[in-house]
């Protein structure tokens, strides 16, 4: 007979890019200690993530999913998750006002601690160390003490994410996302750009649109959605020790949420349909991404989608495509077909960064604006033609300003990389590429109305 699931049934399978503790009493002791710890989320609230997802696949909502490539301890700071936070609002209007549905918004924030990594050893001058996991895992400074991995790490990247979360949920819930003073959003190192006076342009548009409507008695004090907005948080379920802890059952429904997040993604490299990952996250009601590169067989992915939503359930399920801007045009419509012949109601959200990863002249990791626009611009393309809705995008951004990623307006080169190379894993959109890349989508979305 086959066993019934629980958060453990997974350690039967292949579990892909996990570490090796080399103490196990101790990954124990953590486990434990994890098991009693608060949640970060309520399921009331994964299930109004859910609902909203429907939006989406249904053509009525845009997911906006955004935030850090790799959460760092180093750099853990109010400021940088406040300037995050305030990107994030601005590309959602942006993005709001121009298709007139709502966006749905997901930080890649508390809880984006462990990474997959295409090499599990990292050499340098001739010396070769274990891969850098994420700071859940190891630490990224090179020497062999810091590659060991610490289970307690966990414990520490719980407590990042839970002050994180308790002040996202302040930012969203707090007067801060008010539409009366988003005269006040641009962050000041974007203001003069062309970026901060085309949201300048738009803030005053928006602001005459509230007046008005303050005019005829509608205001922040009568909508609750003109001054607070929802704001849900999301991470990669790579780290199963982690995540399974904090698996429990709602009571109210007696179903099994990951309370450790509302949503969570599986990666393109641990996609697998007989993996750990995917009999991990076949339990969960929580909704489920799955990252889908060009390695991606379009029969498998049908059968993953199948055994983590078996009954169907709109919202659910979330296809972040990243196929590169070369190979998007070839593999994604096959994708599509195949999906769409089985009715099963995903959200199509685009992710133009992890497949655009170059290696510049000068040794830095990084990606080209150029590559990501055209993904983003195929993306839509492909959807137009085969008739669905492109439903969401997928970005690695920061709202510093970082020089990670070549081009934009700012024409960022290869030799200002060096000057704020600030990641911990991929090269992110700094808060003007962000707001440009916003405007470019929004032209896109226009497009579809
Ligand atoms: C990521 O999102 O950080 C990531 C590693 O993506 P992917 O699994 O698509 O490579
Ligand atoms: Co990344």
């Amino acid at each position: 007979m086959k066993e019934k699931w629980n958060p453990y049934t997974w350690q039967k399978k292949v579990a892909l890019h996990q570490p090796d503790y080399q103490n196990k009493v101790e990954l124990d002791k953590v486990v434990k200690r994890m098991k009693k710890l608060p949640p970060l989320v309520f399921a009331g609230e994964v299930r109004d993530l859910k609902k909203e997802l429907c939006k989406c696949s249904e053509g009525k909502g845009f997911l906006l999913q955004a935030g850090d490539c790799a959460e760092s301890f180093a750099e853990f700071n109010p400021n940088y998750i406040r300037d995050t936070f305030r990107v994030i609002m601005q590309m959602a209007v942006i993005l709001s006002f121009a298709s007139g549905v709502p966006v749905i918004k997901i930080g890649r924030l508390a809880g984006q601690f462990a990474k997959p990594r295409s090499s599990p050893v990292e050499e340098k001058n001739g010396k070769k160390l274990p891969s850098y996991l994420g700071d859940m895992i190891n630490a990224i400074e090179f020497n062999e003490k810091s590659r060991i991995p610490d289970p307690l790490r966990m414990i520490q990247a719980y407590n990042q994410a839970a002050s994180t979360q308790n002040l996202l949920r302040a930012f969203a819930y707090g007067g801060y996302a008010d539409l009366s003073t988003i005269q006040n959003w641009n962050l000041d190192f974007v203001k003069k750009s062309k970026q901060g006076s085309d949201f300048k342009l738009l803030a005053n548009r928006i602001s005459e649109c509230l007046n008005f409507m303050d005019a005829c008695g509608i205001n922040n004090k009568s909508v609750r959605q003109l001054s607070e907005t929802n704001f849900f948080i999301s991470h990669e379920a790579l780290l199963l020790p982690y995540e399974s802890a904090f698996t429990r059952v709602d009571s109210t429904t007696g179903s099994w949420y990951n309370v450790s997040a509302h949503m969570v993604w599986i990666g393109d490299r641990t996609r697998k349909l007989n993996g750990a990952h995917i009999e991990f996250c076949k339990g969960l009601s929580n909704p489920i991404g799955i990252k889908v590169g060009p390695s991606a067989d379009p029969d498998e992915l049908v059968k993953v989608i199948e055994t983590l939503n078996p009954f169907k359930e709109n919202g659910k399920i979330v296809l972040i495509v990243r196929m590169g801007s070369n190979d998007i045009d070839k593999f994604l419509p096959r994708i599509i077909t195949k999906v769409e012949k089985k009715k099963i109601n995903v959200v199509w959200s685009c992710d133009p960064m992890h497949a655009n990863t170059e290696k510049s002249k000068s040794g830095y990791k990084t990606r080209n604006f150029r590559n990501i626009l055209n993904e983003v611009k195929s993306f839509f393309k492909v959807h137009k033609k085969m008739g669905t809705y492109a439903g969401g995008i997928h970005l690695e951004m920061t709202g510093q300003n970082v020089t990670e990623c070549i081009g934009g307006l700012q024409k960022i080169s290869d030799k200002d990389l060096s000057s704020r190379y600030h990641t911990h894993c991929d090269p992110r959109l700094n808060a003007s590429q962000s707001i440009e890349l916003s405007f470019l989508i929004a032209s896109y979305l226009k497009n579809l109305k």
